[in-house]
């Protein structure tokens, strides 16, 4: 089979990476060639996500608006993955008989026969399981786009936060080797990538097998990559705080590749929140881990995922959640209204609040976050930034895109030969979601 493929994904980083998984899969398997257009695809692909809102409605009608080119294209293949198809793959299949495959977060890799199964018998074939980690044995080496990539280091999730649907959708947590991820990795530093971002639902609880006999944690997984030759800058998303153990801190302190940048979600800045969310530490632990952080990277910017409006928050617990955005000072941070999610513990909890008081919450919440962010791209004003330059900047001609360490856009002007390399740049002027910068006449160009 020959033809176009177009996915549509919905959700996180992870299933960002899926999607392009996906789309290496059947390049490989039926040549597939990946398209933009998904009118002209021959198969479409819908990669869901289920964390909040009525997710799953959001699926169907997109299914419907493709259903209706299957009248004038009877052999157009669809198929729905990720985790709307891992928790609800039968009531799709009820709902929408048209749909060809179903297939979760785990069994992408099988694909290819299953879609060689539904040309054969023009059946819908559906395989929703959880077959451990066969997942990335299964799958092409991996393919660079640009300098910096992402390299999945784990599955799945196993700390059951009471609001969270991602253990039921992803599946317990599951390492992936260590020899599996270094080859990954070392594939990628060959094509000119430069910055990975190790992914997983909670990477600090990774535990890599070495050789089938010891183990790595992140910390010492994140110093054999910091060794790959060509690879300078380390990412991670997401983390913990539980799991955020001391022999990470040494990394920070140890590991320069390591960005002086950490995405660690907090959800409340209630003690009672906190514990109702079953999250496993206190705010003074939280605030604890951070200080700590800060004596090893002292311009360590944080940013974190708030949830506003769980099931009871009072007006206190909201100011607790204030108070503690402006004691860390965030630079940057996610935060969405409460959706009760299916399967969950939390959804069976009494929810006393009114929707009217909770969206009024999130507009005090985001506006702080905002004006935090905004704050910290002023003071970014003036200083000398190391960047890695990765493309031509979209809107003015002459002038490259480059990301700082804490993953702020920076355009400058800039000959291409620089895309791929570190270079150091003079921030002249902050706008809300860039910045401007100048190339330093004596830049280093690593
Ligand atoms: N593994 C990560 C991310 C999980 S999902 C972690 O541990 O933080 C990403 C974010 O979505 C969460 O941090 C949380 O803020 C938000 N989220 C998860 N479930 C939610 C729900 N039921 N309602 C609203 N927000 C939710
Ligand atoms: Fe979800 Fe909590 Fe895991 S937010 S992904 S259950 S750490």
């Amino acid at each position: 089979m020959t033809g176009k493929l177009y996915i549509k994904t919905f959700g996180c980083q992870m299933n960002e990476y899926d999607s392009s998984k996906m789309a290496d899969v059947l390049a490989e398997s039926h040549q597939l060639e990946i398209t933009q257009v998904a009118e002209e695809a021959d198969v479409l692909l819908l990669n869901t996500c289920s964390i909040r809102e009525k997710a799953q409605e959001k699926v169907f009608h997109q299914l419907g608006r493709w259903k209706r080119w299957k009248d004038d294209k009877p052999n157009l293949v669809i198929g729905v993955g990720g985790c709307v198809a891992s928790q609800e793959g039968d009531a799709i299949r009820r709902r929408a008989p048209y749909v060809d495959l179903i297939f979760g977060p785990q069994t992408l890799h099988r694909l290819p026969s299953m879609l060689n199964d539904v040309n054969k018998t023009r059946k819908p074939r559906i395989d929703i399981s959880f077959p451990e980690i066969e997942k990335f044995d299964n799958l092409p080496a991996a393919k660079s786009d640009g300098p910096t990539a992402f390299v999945s280091i784990m599955e799945g999730c196993s700390k059951y936060c009471t609001f969270c649907v991602v253990p039921y959708t992803r599946g317990e947590e599951v390492s992936r080797p260590v020899d599996k991820v270094l080859t990954e990795i070392r594939g990628l530093a060959l094509q000119g990538v430069r910055e990975v971002n190790l992914l997983g639902q909670n990477v600090n609880a990774y535990q890599g097998d070495i050789d089938g006999e010891d183990q790595a944690d992140l910390a010492l997984l994140i110093h054999y990559v910091a060794a790959i030759e060509g690879i300078d800058r380390i990412r991670f998303t997401t983390s913990h705080p539980v799991e955020f153990s001391d022999s990470l801190i040494d990394a920070f302190a140890e590991v320069p590749e390591l960005v002086s940048h950490l995405h660690l979600p907090v959800q409340s800045g209630s003690n009672r929140i906190l514990s109702m969310m079953k999250r496993g530490h206190t705010v003074d632990e939280y605030k604890d881990k951070i200080k700590r952080l800060m004596e090893v990277r002292p311009h360590l910017s944080m940013s974190s995922d708030f949830i506003i409006g769980f099931p009871d928050e009072q007006e206190s617990d909201f100011q607790d959640t204030m108070t503690l955005i402006n004691d860390i000072g965030f630079d940057h941070s996610f935060s969405f209204i409460y959706s009760a999610r299916p399967g969950t513990p939390a959804s069976a909890f009494v929810d006393s609040v009114k929707a009217e008081t909770k969206k009024e919450r999130l507009k005090i919440v985001q506006d702080r976050l905002r004006e935090l962010e905004s704050q910290y791209s002023q003071k970014m004003l003036d200083s000398t930034q190391r960047v890695l330059v990765e493309r031509v900047a979209q809107r003015q001609d002459g002038e490259l895109a480059a990301r700082t360490e804490n993953n702020r856009v920076v355009n400058f002007v800039g000959d291409k030969a620089l895309i791929g390399k570190f270079v150091d740049v003079y921030i002249i002027e902050a706008y809300s979601n860039s910045l401007r910068g100048k190339l330093l006449a004596d830049s280093v160009i690593l």
